[in-house]
């Protein structure tokens, strides 16, 4: 048998994740593999805590890293901070709000949902009143929703689920390291997100941090499994935790000083988080925040001039992704089709009610980038003219340099 190596072709990655890891990323992952106990491998780990805490804003001592995606991540504090039986509000305004249904349905939570049409957000009002109409165990939502492309403010709702005792989870697994996440200053009971997007690693590391409040529910229902269990492991007094593998409580003992022995390990992957959140370190949240909204500003910007419309509540548009109302009468898989024959160049469709009605563009982490905006205006362009849409010409890539001459002069 005969198998050619791997050799991607080069891809400019504008989808809403995956997105490019850094160069920097990749590097790390090719690094010598360490035992999952070397103090060297450990010492990496708890630094990797230390600058996840950074990316947070929070000071929650629970705060490392699962070996699973996203979506592991959800499952994995959703599973350890819901009992079977606990009620949930999930407010949801795209197709993640309903992932996070599913997976609490699973728990055995007892869901109410709250659905508002897709390109919108929750007023914190609407939320407000149905805590006033029953007791919830926890609120789950989402705040940067990628399907639609909208950011749901939770600065205040923190504070509000703080009055009804509830907790509050949050999936920012499309937001962190794109856009403020203020763990902390939110009140932010829990907070979940992956690497792909933002972070610019690659797909498989889940990062999450839940405060106190989690961290005792999770005490109060663990169990430490046969053959590794102490006489001080004293099973806990509520349900354990259904599933083994993703245990907050025997994650917390694998990250801690203990070191219990639970999985092995994905030594490479944990190169990667160490390497992105290098990274992001180095250049610093604040610069980060603002490199991603002036990209967006210019993406907007060449849109616009090209007379395509933006989707959705503008006000509400996460900085990190856009969505385009496809013209009447246009494909948008021969769009994306020629963009990615032709360019090389990767955007998205969306799920459901939406699919074939707009086309996602991200501009996330290392992807989100000056050279990027400016070449996919171009190559939209002219996609859209070879596909016969009344597009103005020549007007999107000098909408977009205007942007960022203005920048230059400000700064
Ligand atoms: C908001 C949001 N939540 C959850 C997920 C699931 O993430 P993953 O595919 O890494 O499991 C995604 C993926 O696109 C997402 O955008």
């Amino acid at each position: 048998m005969k198998f050619k190596e791997i050799n991607p072709s080069p891809r400019t990655l504008m989808t809403p994740g995956p997105v490019e890891a850094d160069p920097r990323v990749l590097r790390a992952m090719s690094a010598h593999i360490l035992g999952q106990f070397d103090p060297e491998f450990t010492a990496l780990m708890n630094e990797t805590m230390e600058m996840e805490r950074y990316l947070f804003q929070t000071k929650n001592h629970q705060t490392y890293v699962v070996d699973t995606t996203s979506r592991g991540g959800l499952e994995t504090v959703l599973t350890g901070a819901i009992c079977p039986g606990d009620k949930v509000l999930i407010p949801s305004f795209g197709r993640f709000g309903y992932l996070l249904a599913e997976i609490l349905e699973r728990c055995g939570a007892e869901i109410t949902l709250l659905e508002r049409e897709w390109g919108t957000v929750f007023e914190p009002e609407e939320i407000e009143e149905a805590l006033k109409k029953d007791t919830y165990k926890a609120v789950a939502c989402i705040h940067g929703e990628t399907s639609t492309s909208m950011m749901q403010p939770l600065d205040e709702l923190g504070k509000i689920c703080e009055r009804y005792g509830a907790l509050l989870i949050v999936d920012s697994v499309a937001t962190l390291g794109g856009a403020e996440v203020k763990v902390d200053e939110w009140k932010l009971s829990a907070c979940v997100s992956g690497t792909q997007k933002c972070v610019s690693a690659p797909s498989g590391s889940a990062l999450i941090t839940y405060n106190q409040q989690i961290e005792d529910i999770v005490k109060a229902r663990k169990r430490v499994e046969k053959g590794i269990r102490t006489d001080s492991d004293i099973a806990g007094r509520l349900a354990r935790i259904p599933s083994n593998y993703l245990d907050l409580g025997q994650l917390e003992d694998y990250w801690s000083p203990r070191r219990l022995n639970h999985h092995t390990e994905a030594t490479s992957m944990q190169y990667a988080v160490h390497e992105a959140l290098r990274c992001i370190v180095e250049e610093t949240l604040e610069v980060r925040f603002a490199r991603h909204k002036l990209n967006d500003k210019a993406l907007q910007a060449g849109l616009e001039a090209m007379g395509l419309t933006i989707f959705g509540d503008l006000k509400h548009k996460m900085p990190v992704v856009t969505a385009i109302n496809i013209p009447e009468g246009t494909d948008g898989k021969a769009i994306r089709g020629m963009l990615l024959n032709d360019f090389g160049m990767e955007i998205a469709t969306s799920f459901g009610p939406l699919d074939g009605k707009i086309l996602r563009i991200g501009n996330m982490g290392y992807s989100s980038q000056k050279r990027n905006i400016l070449l996919l205006l171009g190559a939209l362009e002219a996609v859209m003219l070879q596909n016969g849409v009344k597009v103005s010409k020549g007007e999107a890539v000098p909408a977009a340099m205007a942007v960022y001459r203005a920048a230059e002069k400000e700064a």
